[in-house]
């Protein structure tokens, strides 16, 4: 992974608008307080798109992303340069360590579907580190009818098989879920707020 986005994250944000979408969606959808602070961690923030994104939007968000790529973070913390007090940058694995924040919101977007192996680990992690009420966002790929293109992406570390639904639906209460067409019909992508209710 580290080495994968070595060679990509200069290009990272010049390329993924073409593929990666419902992540304004999901941004915009998020119930985030405008009265009281509260804290967002984004697992696998990679350029830190969102992380700017949720900082111009919500200026009362505390926010932290976390990520395995060291050259992914590097351009994050240009893209958040104007926030120091808001934005921490943390290289990690996530759940190799304690998780460094107790986070209301736990976003991942298009981060789950390269955790494999991994996957299920990361969201029943997410469920431990949320507060009850706390709410995990995800945006990801869903599936694709194509063979070939599962394939492809694959070979770039995706998984999407309509994997992650079943159990985020089963780990958390679901509050909004919307899935949608790409490219055609290529693939479909998915965007998804779940709350956690109890233990
Ligand atoms: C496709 S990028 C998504 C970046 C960003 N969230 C976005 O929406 O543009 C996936 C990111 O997840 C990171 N990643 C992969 N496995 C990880 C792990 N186990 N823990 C933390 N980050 C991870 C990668 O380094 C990469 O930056």
């Amino acid at each position: 992974m580290r080495a994968y986005y070595r060679l990509h994250a200069r290009i990272y944000d010049a390329t993924r608008w073409l593929f990666l979408f419902g992540r304004t969606s999901i941004l915009n959808q998020l119930p985030v307080r405008a009265d009281r602070a509260q804290q967002l961690l984004e697992v696998g923030c990679g350029t830190g798109h969102n992380l700017r994104f949720l900082a111009r939007q919500f200026p009362a968000l505390q926010l932290t992303g976390l990520d395995v790529s060291k050259d992914m973070l590097e351009q994050a913390s240009k893209a958040v340069s104007t926030f120091p007090q808001r934005v921490q940058l943390v290289e990690q694995a996530y759940g190799a360590a304690p998780t460094p924040v107790r986070p209301d919101f736990i976003l991942f977007s298009y981060a789950l579907t390269m955790f494999n192996p991994g996957w299920e680990q990361a969201v029943r992690r997410a469920w431990h580190d949320l507060p009850e009420g706390g709410r995990i966002a995800v945006v990801d790929f869903h599936y694709s009818p194509s063979r070939i293109f599962r394939w492809w992406m694959g070979k770039n570390h995706v998984r999407m098989d309509g994997h992650l639904l079943p159990l985020l639906q089963a780990q958390f209460r679901t509050e909004l879920l919307e899935i949608a067409p790409a490219w055609l019909g290529l693939w479909q992508y998915f965007v998804y707020v779940g709350v956690k209710t109890g233990s």
